[in-house]
């Protein structure tokens, strides 16, 4: 099938440049396993898990039937003042996973959504609990939460920003980045060690300046994911939680990529030992099959919400979509959870990680132009100087002529991240590391 066979005149295509991919289409047509086949009829690998979302690989047919059968029984029901079995099944699934007493799972559609949903608990919360000031927000520089109101205002991304000027939340703080290029440009499945305690930023200036009374929450992917898989200092995310503690503010941490395997355990929250106050969750969940995300939430702000003095007929929090809990995006996600525990895919993960680890170290250090290496679960980044005048422009070569050559790698800034789904083989990893690296070579 050539390209010409598609009208490419009505798809507007997200976060993409569409000037450039009108001249080189990139089309998939089919996928299963580790690899998709494009509408040029050539395999590609699928060296991403597609946006870190197909942790078990595609085509599973254990989901895919789940779907179907769903499909079949229960469509579609009402959200709001009735529910269906498969969202209660989900949730019970998701909580007996998620660490601590993280028990109450909002459904959502999205890592969008979770975000903004997340931001609006914290808000509620504080207020049934007589503190309606609390109504800071904090985020860290380039993070990313999504592309909604909320989650944009948190975020740190600077493109994702710049647009939008005044319809960014108000009352929203950034942390300092995570990231040391001089001591700890290559990191191999460990923790980075600072000589300096980055998180006196936010108690000596941060804090002080919104005075913590007025703070309802702090947002931090535990590995910034978007950014270029950047890795948390040793016992930075254990001392933000004490922080947050001694103060009263909710903690919260966005797993939409590190949730559901990513990092060789059901959470980044359990590879820390760091147990959020929320905890959003998407991609994974589902196996990317159908859209479906969430909240996570402690005990203590469900029994929050639930004290208060209104009547029982009243709604106790005025939020929710349509969508929430879809019968059978709830299948998919029942069927996605089972099978990785049927074929023990986090364990997978964190064992095939090292192998990734290894091999990105072991090939890459040296290459013209690389400045670092960062690996952690089953992800891996090699970071590139950038073209001068042109940021973005050389990693953005390099993924297209990576694709031309059949992987598929995801360019991040002058950031190239490789993150295979949970299934992958050495014959994979050596496929997409040496693609990558002749194409790290044709681009010095
Ligand atoms: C950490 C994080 N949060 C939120 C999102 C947004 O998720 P979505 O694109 O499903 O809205 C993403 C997407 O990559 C993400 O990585």
């Amino acid at each position: 099938m050539a390209y010409k066979d598609f009208n490419m005149d009505n798809h507007w295509l997200p976060f993409t440049p569409n000037r450039h991919f009108r001249k080189e289409p990139r089309v998939f047509v089919g996928a299963e396993g580790m690899h998709f086949t494009t509408h040029d009829g050539r395999k590609v690998v699928d060296g991403i898990s597609s946006l870190w979302c197909v942790g078990a690989g595609h085509a599973r047919a254990p989901i895919n039937e789940a779907i179907k059968k769903q499909l079949d029984t229960l469509d579609y029901s009402t959200a709001f003042q009735a529910s269906n079995d498969k969202a209660f099944e989900a949730a019970e699934m998701i909580a007996a996973m998620a660490p601590g007493d993280l028990n109450k799972v909002l459904f959502c559609n999205s890592g969008s959504e979770a975000a903004d949903t997340s931001l609006k608990v914290a808000l509620a919360y504080h207020r049934a609990g007589g503190e309606g000031h609390r109504n800071v927000f904090i985020g860290r520089e380039r993070g990313y939460h999504g592309v909604g109101f909320g989650g944009m205002s948190v975020g740190g991304i600077p493109a994702n920003r710049k647009v939008y000027g005044t319809a960014l939340l108000p009352r929203v703080d950034h942390m300092r980045f995570i990231h040391d290029p001089v001591n700890n440009a290559y990191i191999h499945n460990q923790e980075p060690v600072w000589q300096e305690d980055i998180l006196l930023e936010l108690e000596n200036r941060i804090l002080p300046l919104h005075d913590p009374s007025n703070i309802a929450a702090i947002i931090v992917e535990p590995v910034a994911g978007s950014a270029g898989w950047y890795l948390p200092p040793k016992g930075y995310l254990q001392r933000l939680r004490e922080i947050c503690d001694k103060h009263g503010i909710l903690l919260i941490f966005d797993e939409v990529i590190t949730g559901f395997g990513r990092m060789g355990t059901n959470f980044a929250a359990d590879y820390y030992g760091v147990v959020p106050d929320m905890l959003n969750f998407a991609k994974c969940v589902t196996n990317g099959v159908i859209p479906l995300g969430g909240v996570i939430c402690r005990d203590k702000l469900y029994d929050a919400m639930m004290k208060t003095e209104a009547p029982e007929h009243v709604v106790e929090f005025f939020h929710g979509y349509t969508y929430s809990g879809h019968p059978v995006a709830c299948a998919a996600a029942i069927a996605t959870l089972n099978l990785y525990k049927q074929e023990n895919l986090f364990q997978r993960a964190g064992e095939m990680g090292k192998v990734l680890g290894d091999a990105f170290h072991s090939i890459f250090k040296g290459l013209p132009n690389v400045i670092g290496i960062r690996s952690l679960g089953l992800a891996a980044a090699v970071e590139l100087a950038p073209i001068a005048g042109s940021p973005g422009k050389r990693a953005y070569q390099i993924y297209l002529d990576c694709f031309k050559k059949g992987a598929l790698v995801r360019p991040a800034g002058d950031v190239l991240v490789i993150a295979p789904p949970y299934i992958v083989e050495k014959s994979h990893i050596d496929t997409l590391v040496n693609t990558l690296a002749d194409s790290i070579r044709a681009h010095a």
